[in-house]
């Protein structure tokens, strides 16, 4: 199966997956799940949390990951993505791509004969809501809580706002009107049982939260937009700061732009369990790397 999307994985996946992530990090299983596999690593944009946990994590479990960068390959300039996904096939156990197309990733998916992992694209980054719900669950002991998502509606909010859906969580989502979360993806939540509540009002979304979750104003491949989104953003109050914040704890998927989406001093604060929820992408992603390969 492939994992484009956090809901290419049932209810009763994702539980899987968390758990076993959750022992994998307690050291509780033998990690040996890529014994003799290997996994192909696209990378059209630059990454160090994807990258480097999911290499790591392919050694720990005994296997070995190959990065492939944007100059490595000839996937988008020289080869059609199909032909990509089928001659990697014939080599490897496993793709992981991140990529700016979420089309890409289906092509990607719809002719690889191995599983292909979603490491990013431009609607989507489920392996970062497998970290983010395993880091919730370790802070609230469940997911009996209010997270309020201030930014962006687009690739990490969008996977969060249908992860937090299929476990349960209640979300309050707060953009500015034109960077809103995409109908389908909260048409997609109220099929999976989730009631997201949407917002322009940052402090609005803040009040009566238990957590607060935020991401880059600007994302990779939208340079061009960079001086008209600082100015949405800034003007309507989007920055976490430590008054916004409060006393609750603060998630951040990294890279945080200081300045811009938060306060060096709110990230620096107590309250940012963002190093966590960092560390939480080895062992998720291992969890998944395990479902996927057993
Ligand atoms: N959160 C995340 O995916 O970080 P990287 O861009 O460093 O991989
Ligand atoms: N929204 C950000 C997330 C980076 C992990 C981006 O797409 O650049």
């Amino acid at each position: 199966m492939n994992f484009l999307n956090i809901d290419d994985l049932t209810r009763e996946q994702l539980e899987t997956v968390l758990t076993e992530a959750e022992r994998l990090k307690a050291g509780e299983t033998t990690a040996d799940a890529m014994a003799g596999d290997t996994m192909a690593m696209i990378f059209e944009k630059p990454s160090t949390r994807t990258r480097v946990s999911f290499e790591t994590g392919a050694t720990q479990l005994g296997g070995h990951a190959i990065f492939l960068g944007p100059d490595d390959i000839h996937l988008g300039h020289g080869e059609p993505v199909k032909d990509t996904a089928r001659a990697l096939s014939r080599y490897v156990d496993v793709i992981m791509a991140r990529v700016f197309d979420h089309a890409d990733v289906e092509e990607l998916g719809e002719y690889a004969t191995v599983p292909v992992v979603n490491g990013l694209t431009d609607d989507a980054h489920p392996c970062q809501t497998l970290a983010d719900l395993l880091t919730i669950r370790e802070q609230f002991g469940g997911f009996d809580a209010t997270v309020a998502w201030v930014g962006d509606g687009n690739n990490v909010c969008q996977s969060f706002v249908l992860g937090a859906a299929m476990v349960g969580l209640d979300v309050v989502v707060a953009t500015p009107e034109a960077y809103s979360v995409d109908d389908a993806v909260l048409e997609r939540a109220a099929e999976l049982g989730g009631e997201p509540e949407t917002t322009t009002d940052p402090e609005a979304a803040v009040d009566g939260a238990d957590a607060v979750y935020t991401d880059v104003w600007v994302s990779m491949g939208e340079e061009s937009e960079r001086e008209e989104k600082l100015s949405v953003f800034e003007s309507d109050g989007f920055r976490i700061t430590e008054e916004l914040l409060g006393d609750r704890p603060l998630l951040h998927c990294l890279p945080a732009h200081r300045g811009e989406e938060v306060t060096d001093a709110a990230i620096e604060s107590d309250n940012a369990i963002v190093w966590d929820q960092a560390e939480n992408r080895l062992h998720a992603q291992k969890g998944l790397l395990t479902y996927l390969l057993s």
